[in-house]
């Protein structure tokens, strides 16, 4: 059952800072997008930037939706991350108690709350509400927000510095609880390949992968324990020629990488370099001057 929340006019945003989010890179991104389409598909949500920048408003989606609206089908195979937008999206209330008692927690003694929180944690036993509040608690409190787990799927980055972090942000937990209540809002966890069933012909698809890390020291791919190595990039890449054969319209964005670049080297596809701002480096030189690509279809 579908949760009634009024609409206040404040336009939700991201509730978690991630690695790879697309805020700076929106109107490059939203401005590559097709004109008209069926469903709205976003197999790599993150942070989720584009979905809450397209969703709200309605601009440019497709009217496959029950009332006439677009219909947006949101995942990720992180299951911690997938969890937060369900108890936003069914428990807003509970959620917003248990990150006040975090803010509490960690205005008492930041690091000693912070290390016995990330460190405290069983997966198997602790609740849903306790497990999604946590990552949005770490993911204030983190060093440069950023989410990371080691190969056995523990989150292992230290404290950030941050003087006064809003930790329980009740305005915008409500108002994304409000778009993820709309019936034609689909949120699950689920590997990216499950959208070649779910799609069909004018439906649009953007994937936003982890990138193909283009230099040895450059590689961040661990959003879950298990890594998205090339076998992934080329599983992706085939999806893509599937669903341009089924008549989808798809943009990818990818790392300015010459391996992904002769994936898409057939004429179906247009490859744009575009510039880029890195946001989640610890040297903040390195944060500037990036290319990557946008490859699209249509
Ligand atoms: C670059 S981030 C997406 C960032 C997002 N566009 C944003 O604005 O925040 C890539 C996402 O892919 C997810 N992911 C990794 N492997 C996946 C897979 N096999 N299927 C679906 N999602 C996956 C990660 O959990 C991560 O959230």
């Amino acid at each position: 059952m579908r949760r009634q929340v009024a609409s206040s006019g404040y336009r939700p945003r991201p509730f978690v800072k991630w690695a790879g989010g697309k805020r700076q890179m929106l109107p490059v991104v939203s401005g590559g997008m097709p004109e008209s389409f069926g469903r709205y598909f976003e197999p790599f949500l993150g942070g989720g930037a584009l979905f809450f920048h397209v969703a709200p408003a309605g601009s440019k989606g497709g009217k496959n939706g029950r009332d006439g609206a677009p219909t947006f089908h949101i995942s990720d195979l992180n299951r911690e991350l997938v969890l937060a937008y369900q108890m936003i999206r069914d428990r807003p209330e509970d959620l917003l108690r248990a990150l006040h008692d975090h803010e509490a927690g960690y205005r008492a003694d930041p690091e000693s709350y912070y290390y016995s929180v990330r460190d405290g944690h069983d997966p198997g036993s602790a609740g849903d509400i306790d497990t999604a509040s946590r990552l949005i608690f770490l993911n204030k409190t983190c060093f440069n927000g950023l989410y990371r787990v080691n190969s056995r799927g523990k989150f292992n980055v230290p404290l950030g510095r941050y003087a006064n972090p809003t930790i329980a942000d009740e305005q915008n937990v409500l108002a994304v609880s409000g778009i993820l209540n709309l019936n034609n809002v689909h949120v699950s966890c689920e590997d990216f390949g499950a959208v070649a069933r779910k799609a069909r012909r004018g439906d649009f698809v953007y994937f936003d992968p982890p990138y193909m890390p283009v230099s040895r020291t450059a590689s961040f791919t661990r959003y879950t324990c298990g890594d998205f190595g090339i076998e992934d990039q080329r599983r992706l890449a085939d999806l893509c020629v599937t669903l341009d054969e089924m008549g989808c319209h798809v943009l990818l964005s990818n790392s300015d990488s010459g391996v992904i670049s002769e994936m898409f080297a057939r004429d179906a596809w247009t490859v744009e370099r575009v510039s880029a701002n890195r946001c989640i480096s610890s040297d903040p030189g390195r944060r500037l001057g990036h290319t990557e690509l946008l490859i699209r279809n249509y």
